[in-house]
């Protein structure tokens, strides 16, 4: 059966080339890089270049650069790394309420720890004010943490306008960016947007899952989550992943290499899937339009999970909102904080590309996605 695969934002798959690397690093390049001899040697050397191209990719300095077990993880010892080393600064947080649970979780364990968190409201685009949350920097705020590209809805959040305004606000006040959903899409540039650290994961640009990597501006302390050994420079102790961070490297440099024109490339895949869908569901509704390889709709009338389990009869895989929450009952806080209603959270659906999909996927899923909302609506009715 024709597989179209339209959950991007999910994971993606892993391409042949990293996974070509991957198994060299397993199975010969096999060594410890800590180790003296010549195979600890040449595992070094697989880390230091996995380094140099990530450092590349973010246009930040090799040492600045952290490997860890993937998104969250990094966004846990960004976030909570920073709040405990400095404590004594002053312990007010402040982040968006439509982050990605590994950093709204995190800000949640925080508050436990006796600090005090202020999640900022976003619009109707699923977008936040700058200005709004450089004016609730205080003397005694921490941390800002704001993502860049929304993983539900696509939202591209003013980072660079943020870092700017709560840098004038409190020079202090360090700030950190989820870029796992923009990382190989859309340029990430941390000191442009003058962020002390940020976050970056290997599986949504076809690396490996459990591969990630912080960026932690030079010589900031951080108090480490995990301790041992001296790996990472001792804020991320522990054997390296050595197959998650070679691969993770050649998808980054995959990516990089055709970052513009792949996206450029699925901006014209959304147009054509949108144009599409709204000739054929005129009373479709789109969620936060931004980034070009995230669409979120909703189409009153459905349940988005009896959808996406029509479709994937058809081989079409879509997601009903971010992948974390597919398990659990509670609605989409991201479309909640946008002002969706519950039963319009319900009706929606993402669909998230890639470069891989082409013109004739998008049509063919197109015509099976209006195909099945008909359906379901006719079995509605008749109820
Ligand atoms: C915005 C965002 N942040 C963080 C993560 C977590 O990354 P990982 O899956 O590598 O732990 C994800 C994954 O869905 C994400 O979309």
């Amino acid at each position: 059966m024709r597989e179209i695969y339209l959950d991007n934002s999910a994971t993606t798959a892993v391409r042949p080339e990293v996974a070509a690397v991957m198994q060299e690093v397993l199975c010969e390049n096999y060594g410890n890089p800590s180790s003296l001899h010549r195979r600890g040697l040449l595992a070094e050397r697989v880390k230091n270049e996995a380094r140099r191209v990530l450092a590349e990719a973010c246009g930040v300095k090799e040492k600045e650069i952290f490997f860890t077990s993937g998104g969250t993880e990094a966004n846990n010892l960004a976030i909570k790394g920073a709040a405990r080393r400095f404590k004594r600064r002053g312990r007010h947080l402040i982040t968006t309420k439509i982050e990605h649970p590994s950093v709204l979780y995190t800000f949640r364990a925080l508050e436990d720890e006796g600090f005090k968190v202020t999640y900022f409201d976003v619009d109707e685009n699923g977008l936040v004010d700058a200005k709004a949350v450089a004016e609730a920097v205080t003397a005694e705020t921490l941390l800002v943490s704001v993502m860049h590209v929304n993983n539900e809805v696509g939202s591209i959040m003013p980072v660079a306008e943020i870092g700017s305004l709560i840098k004038q606000k409190n020079p202090q006040t360090l700030f950190h960016v989820d870029a796992v959903q923009s990382f190989g899409k859309l340029p990430v540039q941390p000191q442009k947007w003058q962020a002390d650290l940020m976050t970056i994961s290997a599986h949504k640009i076809h690396g490996p899952k459990g591969s990630g990597a912080l960026y932690r501006k030079e010589g900031l302390p951080l108090t480490p989550l995990l301790h041992g050994g001296d790996q990472e420079q001792g804020i991320r102790p522990g054997t390296e992943n050595m197959a998650g961070i070679a691969g993770f490297a050649v998808a980054a440099r995959l990516m990089l290499s055709q970052q513009a024109e792949n996206y450029r490339y699925m901006g014209k895949l959304k147009e054509i899937f949108l144009t599409g869908l709204q000739e054929r569901l005129p009373d479709m509704r789109i969620n936060g339009d931004g980034a070009a390889h995230i669409l979120n709709v909703t189409i009153p009338g459905i349940k988005g999970e009896v959808l996406v389990h029509a479709l994937e009869e058809d081989g079409i895989y879509i997601s009903t909102g971010s992948a974390c929450h597919s398990h659990r009952a509670d609605p989409s806080h991201v479309l909640l904080a946008m002002g969706r209603t519950p039963q319009e959270i319900e009706a929606s659906l993402r669909i998230s590309f890639s470069a891989a999909i082409t013109m004739a996927d998008v049509e063919y899923a197109v015509a099976k996605i209006s195909e099945a909302v008909e359906t379901l609506r006719l079995m509605t009715r008749r109820k």
